[in-house]
């Protein structure tokens, strides 16, 4: 049912951007981008590097496709080092053409913490995904581990780790986490990902953004 849309998925850490983006991207028929991956490979050269996360800029101005397909950019230090590097306006000007470029050409997809607000403000339709900071650790733990915490105390180190990552983001200067006001709020707790996914293509439909099938 694809026109060329412009979606703009945003919300907290693990509130579940990346599977309602990749699956209304299948739906649609449409690209998608994760682009927290910039900010995590970016990380990940110069954590590897052995360079201050400070000096970050020049491995976001030289990052090659194959740098955002590497299998260790889902680790929590890469987690936090993430957060620490997109706090740098110099960073985020080096990555912002590339995220752009990427949903002008076709339409898209794409999930991240400011897409409807700097990345794409103009996007077609905006969605701000949330769930309770309980919940997104739970999720998380589980996505890494494949079962849930034994311990409440390793729950609670997740919750603290989330926390603290939602903070840094939606405290810095630039760009930072927020809803954009034209944002379609969805809160999360206690939908899978299938319901999250009625609720958005419900309303892609309201807002006639649907082709009639
Ligand atoms: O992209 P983001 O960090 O926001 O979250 P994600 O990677 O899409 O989702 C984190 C984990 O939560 C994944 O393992 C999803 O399968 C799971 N999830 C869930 O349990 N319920 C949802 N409604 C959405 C995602
Ligand atoms: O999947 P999860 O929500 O845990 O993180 P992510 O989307 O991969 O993003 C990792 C980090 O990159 C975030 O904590 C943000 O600091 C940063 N980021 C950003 O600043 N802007 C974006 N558009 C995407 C990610």
């Amino acid at each position: 049912p694809a026109k060329r849309l412009v979606i703009a998925v945003d919300g907290p850490a693990a509130a579940g951007k990346g599977t309602l983006a990749q699956a209304l991207a299948q739906f649609l028929g449409l690209p998608y981008l994760d682009t927290g991956l910039f900010y995590r490979a970016t990380a990940r050269l110069a954590l590897d590097a052995g360079a201050p996360l400070e000096e970050a800029v020049r491995f976001a101005e030289q990052l090659e496709g194959a740098d955002l397909v590497r299998p260790d950019l889902r680790t929590p230090d890469v987690d936090q080092a993430a957060s620490f590097v997109a706090r740098q306006p110099k960073v985020r000007a080096a990555l912002l053409q590339r995220q752009r470029d990427f949903a002008a050409a076709t339409g898209a997809v794409l999930d991240g913490r400011d897409i409807g607000t700097v990345v794409l403000p103009d996007a077609d339709v905006k969605f701000f995904v949330t769930a309770s900071p309980e919940e997104r650790a739970r999720r998380r733990y589980r996505q890494r581990h494949g079962c849930n915490p034994q311990e409440t105390a390793t729950l609670a180190a997740e919750v603290e780790a989330i926390k603290q990552r939602d903070s840094q983001d939606e405290n810095r200067a630039t760009a930072p986490l927020r809803p954009a006001v034209d944002a379609h709020h969805i809160m999360t707790d206690g939908l899978d990902a299938a319901g999250v996914l009625k609720v958005v293509v419900a309303h892609l439909e309201k807002r006639g953004l649907l082709d009639p099938t």
